[in-house]
């Protein structure tokens, strides 16, 4: 089975959580790795990696460098990722979870890529998985979400920003990404709030 028609089956088992029919396409995902150090050995989160479209990317821009952590709670798609992607550490455990444990662990990111959905970003109750991200952002660090764009103005996507927002000083859109299927756009945040 190839990863699109993984990521679709999983889509058909869990609507709410995967959140898209097929996986992101390169422009997309190399619009989310852009904030990414090109030297020395940055630490990169890649949350809600899916079947590893972003994963990818990321892998290709380190070239060997850094740490690349990938959290995907879905244990088919952890399963295929960690198969394509053997010098990547593969979590299949809940983002939130990870965040918390390598806070702790006093591990801080250079760049976290974010493809997690609406459940995460804009939970009802609680607060948003960027107000963690923004603690475990390193010096000049920066946090990428993934969005697609014909929702951005429904009241949830509106929700996101400003939960991103709150966490981060500097929040910037992208462009419509329109090669994408469908077309999407990334935020891009940076600088922690104290
Ligand atoms: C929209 S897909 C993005 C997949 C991939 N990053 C891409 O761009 O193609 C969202 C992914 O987040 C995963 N996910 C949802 N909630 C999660 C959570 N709490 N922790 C970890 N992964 C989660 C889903 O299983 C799904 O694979």
């Amino acid at each position: 089975m190839s990863e699109i028609q993984t990521f679709a089956r999983e889509f058909l088992r869990d609507p709410l959580n995967v959140a898209s029919l097929v996986p992101s396409g390169g422009p997309l995902c190399r619009q989310a790795a852009a904030p990414l150090p090109e030297t020395g050995d940055p630490v990169v989160l890649d949350l809600g990696a899916g079947t590893g479209q972003v994963t990818d990317v990321l892998q290709e821009r380190l070239a060997g460098r850094g740490r690349h952590i990938a959290v995907e709670f879905n244990p088919r798609m952890a399963a295929l990722l960690a198969e394509r992607h053997p010098k990547v550490e593969v979590l299949c455990d809940d983002a939130n979870a990870v965040v918390e444990r390598l806070l702790a662990e006093g591990v801080r990111a250079d760049l976290t890529v974010s493809g997690l959905p609406w459940l995460v970003t804009a939970p009802t109750t609680g607060p948003s998985i960027f107000e963690a991200l923004a603690r475990l952002a390193a010096p000049g660090g920066a946090v990428t979400q993934l969005a697609h764009a014909w929702i951005r103005f429904f009241p949830t996507a509106k929700q996101v920003q400003r939960n991103l927002e709150a966490a981060f000083e500097e929040v910037v859109v992208s462009r419509t990404v329109w090669a994408n299927v469908p077309p999407a756009v990334v935020y891009v945040a940076r600088r922690p709030r104290p």
